[in-house]
């Protein structure tokens, strides 16, 4: 599909986190991205809340939350994506809304989209492990992950209270995060 150049100046950056949990770190990290756009760049925060078990048998009648997650994705010019860690990877959760989000067969929503993730653990690996395996993903549905910063937030319980962030480094680097990937966005887009 031909995808045209944006006639205006506006970066927007479709955000979310893959924890359906209501104090979850994770959406306090998106949330923290959320509030530091600024003037061209506006991140919309996606809820996965509603996102129903992905079933084959659907996809002709993919199912209203489905339609608009998969929408936001494409309107989107990059996606920012907090990446909880469950037994070493992917939450359910986010694996499920991300095979929604790449089907049907030839409709992958994801199809070159920028991406940045970061994510935040109670735990000392600072959900690295679970963002690798987000980069397995990523490149089979032909999306461009930001290289660095990377972002690990260990032991969140001491700089996320509240679903605020209460840690001036970790604030820091979600700017950086944002930042990055904003120029990191439009290097992708510049040739679409
Ligand atoms: C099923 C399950 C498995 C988990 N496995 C890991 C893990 O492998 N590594 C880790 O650092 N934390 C692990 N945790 C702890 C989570 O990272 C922690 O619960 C975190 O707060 C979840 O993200 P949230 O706050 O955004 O919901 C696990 C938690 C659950 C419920």
């Amino acid at each position: 599909m031909l995808m045209v150049n944006r006639m205006d100046n506006n970066f927007e950056i479709l955000a979310f986190a893959g924890s359906l949990r209501k104090d979850s770190y994770n959406k306090a990290l998106v949330k923290a991205a959320a509030g530091l756009a600024r003037g061209e760049v506006t991140i919309d925060i996606f809820d996965l809340d509603g996102i129903p078990m992905y079933n084959q048998d659907l996809e002709n009648d993919v199912p209203a939350r489905v339609k608009e997650f998969k929408k936001s994705i494409r309107d989107a010019d990059a996606l920012l994506i907090a990446i909880p860690e469950y037994n070493r990877s992917l939450p359910g959760v986010l694996k499920n809304a991300i095979d929604w989000a790449s089907r049907p067969y030839g409709d992958n929503s994801f199809d070159d989209k920028p991406v940045a993730t970061f994510g935040a653990t109670g735990g000392s690996i600072g959900t690295a492990v679970a963002q690798y395996h987000f980069r397995e993903i990523a490149a089979f549905l032909n999306m461009h992950p930001l290289e660095k910063p990377q972002m690990f937030v260990t032991d969140a319980h001491k700089k996320i209270e509240d679903g605020k962030i209460v840690d001036g480094e970790t604030e820091k680097r979600i700017a950086e995060v944002v930042e990055a990937l904003v120029k990191w966005g439009k290097r992708i887009n510049r040739g679409k």
